[in-house]
């Protein structure tokens, strides 16, 4: 299976800055040989271009909007081309926000092929915020909304046709801090959310079970992995932590699960954070992570239990 990886170093959409220093360190953490590994042929695509971050507060909701649709426009092409030319993009971002432009581009590749369209949100956050809910201006707060149709025709429309995404295709996993007005549109919208409490009484393996159920030979599974969604104690290299996140087993099974179903078309990493990292632990666990996504496994496993 050939992959693409192609980084987009900015911190454009987040609170705090550093994200923009995450291609780099995933890269210092071995991230091309492990794909290479598993995945077979990897071609590094190098990074994306965009405006740098000015650093400046919301404005009617958000910040730093027009280049955030700056960035999102040149992923958005440049994931669009990998997928074309039959390969497996890994977007590394970066903030969340890039994941409109990443999913916008595998959405549209979907519709053409015929494609059923699966997203896995791994994440301690929903990222279902809007201009007016959002408490913080931060468009990596909105990018689930945004692929869904809500939010400005720029932002919207990167992927060329709106909305990119129906709420039906996602699963959430992980979440544990939701915004109260983000909580009701969740809910009014039907997005399907597994959270934390959810994960702690039925566990990771169900909780997977019925993430995946219903995809078969025609789906695009696409996984956005957003490195907060592991517990702050194994992951502390993320600008927004929250504890209580799955540990390291339940993370490796997660990916494990997701390796079996054999349909993993498309990958995001977002969110590392290299200046609140620990010598570069968290970028080593992300790697170790994709790994098993890609199929790594202790045995040569002759059945599943
Ligand atoms: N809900 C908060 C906000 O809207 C935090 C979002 C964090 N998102 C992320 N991709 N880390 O600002
Ligand atoms: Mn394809
Ligand atoms: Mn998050
Ligand atoms: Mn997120």
């Amino acid at each position: 299976r050939p992959a693409s990886i192609i980084g987009a170093p900015t911190d454009i959409g987040a609170g705090t800055r550093g994200a923009s220093m995450g291609p780099e360190a995933l890269c210092v953490a071995g991230l091309v040989e492990a794909v290479a590994r598993y995945g077979c042929d990897v071609k590094d695509c190098g990074n994306v271009a965009g405006p740098a971050n000015p650093g400046l507060p919301a404005v009617d909701g958000f910040r730093h909007l027009r280049e955030v649709v700056q960035w999102n426009r040149a992923l958005n092409a440049a994931v669009y081309a990998e997928l074309v030319d039959g390969r497996l993009p890994i977007m590394i971002g970066g903030d969340h926000c890039l994941a409109i432009g990443s999913i916008s581009a595998v959405a549209r590749h979907c519709r053409e092929q015929g494609k059923t369209l699966r997203i896995l949100w791994l994440d301690a956050h929903a990222d279902f915020n809007t201009a007016a809910l959002t408490p913080t201006g931060n468009i990596h707060g909105m990018p689930v909304s945004t692929l869904c149709g809500y939010g400005p025709r720029e932002l919207v429309e990167i992927g060329g046709c709106v909305p990119a995404i129906r709420p039906d295709q996602i699963r959430q996993i992980g979440i544990r801090s939701v915004d109260e007005g983000e909580k009701r549109f969740l809910r009014e919208v039907g997005i399907e959310v597994f959270d934390m409490r959810y994960i702690d009484e039925v566990g990771m393996r169900r909780t997977l079970e019925l993430a995946l159920a219903g995809m078969d030979e025609s789906t695009h599974l696409h996984v956005s992995f957003d490195v907060d969604f592991l517990d702050p104690e194994i992951a502390p290299g993320v600008g927004t932590t929250v504890r209580g996140g799955p540990t390291y087993r339940e993370a490796q099974l997660c990916m494990e699960m997701v390796a079996d179903t054999g349909r993993l078309g498309s990958l995001d990493i977002v969110e590392l954070n290299p200046a609140l990292d620990h010598r570069n632990m968290t970028a080593e666990l992300a790697v170790d992570l994709v790994e098993s996504l890609f199929g790594k496994s202790t045995l040569l496993r002759m059945y599943q239990p």
